[in-house]
């Protein structure tokens, strides 16, 4: 068992710390933070992750994770360090690699034996050969110090699972020393491990986190065109799905991708690219299509009220999508303001998103309209003009047709994950809007649909 430590505890260090932990090695996470630090040796976790409690507590209970803001004593003792701390994005879309340069030249002014460097967080491709550089220039031991890159897969909602049963693990190194460091720390986890140069690493983690973006704004884009020519996206992607080439997965059309990966990453792809006198035109129109996504719905919904301004607005979900308090460039954050902007009375609902939420627009007036949380989605309905679904989570999706009827005032539904069947609320006697997909109960576009004419886009 080797002797592991892990800086920054967010939701790519915390996880990976505490899965190497599972496996049995000897973790020791660092942070910057004593309250946090204190707040998770006590067992509570920083971030709302499914299962991530429980491990942190079972190891923690049996001496294999720790946590620390002394990094000197972390990294004089480690076998490898882990980095997994934040990139966020820069104004003109590159990635901020300040966190990164700290943690490398704490690293370098601490290491007292042989130790690798593994990259976990997501970095343009040539970073790592940077890092190394940096690190070297400031060693203060005679020491071995290699970079190795290994980039994290994981999906929130379900980062505990995606990283004990990973699909793969990628490792980039530049020498055998590395290599067989790398697979030794994984070996017990008994996955698929895949050995390449560490620029190669790199460019897998982007090359895939945006192939999958692109596939989405794909979808969305066809959406799109399925409205107008009356086709209906659910069904096109179903057929698509059968061929396996094509894949079943991230085929749901909807309000565009959010979170803390496929926004930054498509923007930091292009980035790269233009640095290096390439255009990455697929990507570009990735970004493009998602953009105008996200704010589809609220569009449709203002030509069809003229104005929200005094008009009561339920918000059903919050979150980027469901699993998760994460609300990283949640469609919600664009189309709150605009709503508040033009004097909506909101009534928001999220299980898990709205304290998140409310640091950001606290309950009360803002502007011209108002916002409040509530504890349930009927809350939010009762007596409401329009509804907009931006999170499928379980209990926004358990809303039968009929309560929307019920409880609204008048039953307009705009929702933008497809959640709803056509037919069951047309039968429950709801407006509905969706994505990709004919209308319910807009006078006659039903018999538009059935006779294959085309449906008028709104
Ligand atoms: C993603 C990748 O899945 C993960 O491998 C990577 O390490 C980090 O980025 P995450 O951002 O947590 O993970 O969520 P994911 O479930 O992939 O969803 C991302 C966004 O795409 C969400 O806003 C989701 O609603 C949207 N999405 C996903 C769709 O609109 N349609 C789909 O079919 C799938």
């Amino acid at each position: 068992m080797l002797k592991i430590a892990v800086a920054g505890t967010g939701y790519v260090g915390l996880v990976a710390g505490v899965g190497f932990a599972e496996i049995g090695h000897r973790v020791l996470c660092v942070d910057i933070d004593e309250t946090k630090v204190e707040m998770m040796q006590s067992g509570i976790s920083p971030i709302y992750e499914k299962d991530l409690e429980e491990l942190m507590q079972k190891n923690y209970a049996a001496g294999r994770i720790n946590y620390t803001t002394d990094y000197e004593a972390a990294y004089k003792e480690a076998d490898a360090v882990f980095i997994g701390v934040g990139t966020p994005e820069n104004e003109d879309g590159s990635a901020n690699l300040s966190y990164i340069a700290t943690v490398a030249r704490q690293i370098a002014e601490n290491v007292e034996k042989d130790c690798l460097i593994v990259v976990k967080s997501t970095v343009p491709v040539g970073t790592n050969d940077k890092v190394e550089q940096f690190i070297n220039d400031f060693l203060v031991n005679d020491v071995r110090v290699e970079v190795a890159s290994n980039p994290e897969f994981l999906a929130q909602g379900s980062a505990v699972h995606d990283t004990l049963y990973a699909k793969r693990i990628i490792i980039g190194t530049e020498s055998e020393w590395a290599e067989n460091l790398l697979k030794k720390i994984y070996e017990p986890f008994n996955l698929p491990i895949v050995a390449v140069n560490r620029r190669s690493a790199e460019m897998i983690k982007y090359a895939s986190n945006d192939f999958l973006a692109l596939k989405i704004s794909y979808m969305n884009d066809i959406a799109n065109l399925c409205e107008l020519v009356g086709a209906d996206v659910q069904d096109v992607a179903q057929g698509m799905s059968f061929d396996d080439r094509i894949g079943s997965k991230f085929l749901n059309a909807g309000i565009g991708y959010g979170g803390s990966c496929f926004p930054k990453d498509t923007k930091a792809l292009d980035y790269l690219a233009t640095q290096n006198g390439y255009e990455l035109k697929t990507i570009k129109a990735a970004i493009d299509v998602n953009k105008d996504q996200k704010t589809l719905l609220y569009k449709k919904a203002s030509n069809r009220l003229i104005t929200f301004n005094g008009l009561k607005v339920a918000v059903l979900g919050l979150t980027f999508k469901p699993g998760t308090d994460d609300l990283r460039e949640a469609p919600s954050l664009e189309n709150v303001p605009l709503l508040l902007a033009q004097g909506a009375d909101i009534y928001a609902f999220d299980p898990v998103g709205k304290e998140n939420f409310a640091k950001l627009y606290p309950e009360g007036t803002n502007g011209k309209g108002t916002i409040n949380y509530v504890e349930n989605a009927e809350e939010a309905l009762k007596d409401a003009n329009v509804c907009f679904i931006f999170t499928e989570w379980g209990n926004i999706k358990a809303v039968r047709p009929k309560v929307f009827k019920e409880l609204m005032r008048t039953p307009l539904v705009y929702d933008g994950r497809n959640i709803h069947g056509i037919d069951a609320m047309e039968q429950a006697g709801v407006e509905y809007y969706s994505i990709g997909r004919a209308p319910a109960n807009r006078g006659g576009l039903k018999e538009l649909k059935k006779s294959g004419l085309q449906a008028a886009r709104f």
